[in-house]
């Protein structure tokens, strides 16, 4: 199992913006980074509804995502956004398990077939995003929740030998909240992780693993976080939706 090759920094714009105003952002940051050489990925999330439009004009090195993804085929699913559609639109990255979904949207067994969807039919690369609440950090569970997280997300999945995979680690103390882990303690648990991952699929490990690190990251902390080679990118809520300061998290990560 190989890191992936490149950091990678991934803008998550969740339900933030409206349509018209994920298209204003996504113009902004393709033109920005049109045609430049960028020693890392990058990538956004707009809302579904953006999807297509945006997916009309991005330009490399700008890549897509969607921010989640149905665990069915396509079907009598009212309301869901099939695998088959992200495909069209292009998308090469899907986040799964975001906290905000697991919280307010589907339990975590849904996430084993939402990741084996999008494994087994496709060769987008999944955002697996994992992390313990407050509660859990301060009764000393963190690690068993993480456990727990990853056992489930790949209990269904076939060979993942061929495949690359992101781990997003993102506590949900420090999401939206202006709270961050030290750095310190976040290579403690993305090594955990990577082990984690080891323990778990230890006679089909997926070809590439990048573990990156999200819950309220600025311009002002990024720096704390590059040149770690734990941390493999980072995932951005609120500081992606002002293109000056996630292209300047882009240039300088
Ligand atoms: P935040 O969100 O950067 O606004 O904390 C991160 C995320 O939820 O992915």
């Amino acid at each position: 199992m190989k890191n992936i090759s490149k950091k990678i920094i991934i803008g998550n714009w969740k339900m933030n913006l409206s349509y018209k105003d994920s298209v204003i952002l996504g113009k902004k940051i393709i033109n920005n980074l049109k045609g430049k050489r960028i020693k890392n990925e990058v990538v956004i999330l707009p809302d579904f509804s953006a999807l297509s439009s945006i997916s009309q004009i991005i330009k490399k090195p700008l890549v897509l995502g969607a921010q989640d993804i149905a665990k069915n085929k396509l079907g009598a699913y009212t309301g869901e956004v099939s695998l088959e559609s992200l495909k069209q639109l292009n998308c090469s990255y899907i986040l799964i398990g975001h906290s905000e979904r697991r919280q307010y949207f589907f339990d975590d067994e849904m996430i084993a077939d939402k990741m084996k969807n999008v494994l087994e039919n496709s060769n987008i690369t999944p955002i697996l995003c994992i992390g313990e609440t407050l509660g859990q950090k301060r009764s000393g569970k963190t690690l068993l929740v993480l456990e727990k997280q990853i056992k489930t997300a790949f209990s269904k999945v076939g060979k993942l030998t061929n495949k690359k995979i992101i781990i997003a680690y993102e506590p949900v103390w420090a999401i939206g909240t202006g709270r961050i882990i030290t750095v310190a303690d976040a290579i403690v648990i993305h090594k955990k992780i990577k082990s984690l991952v080891e323990k778990i699929c230890h006679n089909n490990l997926p070809k590439e693993l990048g573990i990156i690190y999200g819950g309220s990251i600025n311009i002002n902390n990024f720096s704390n976080f590059k040149d770690c080679s734990d941390i493999s990118g980072l995932l951005i809520g609120g500081t992606s939706l002002k293109a000056g300061d996630f292209l300047n998290i882009v240039n300088n990560f």
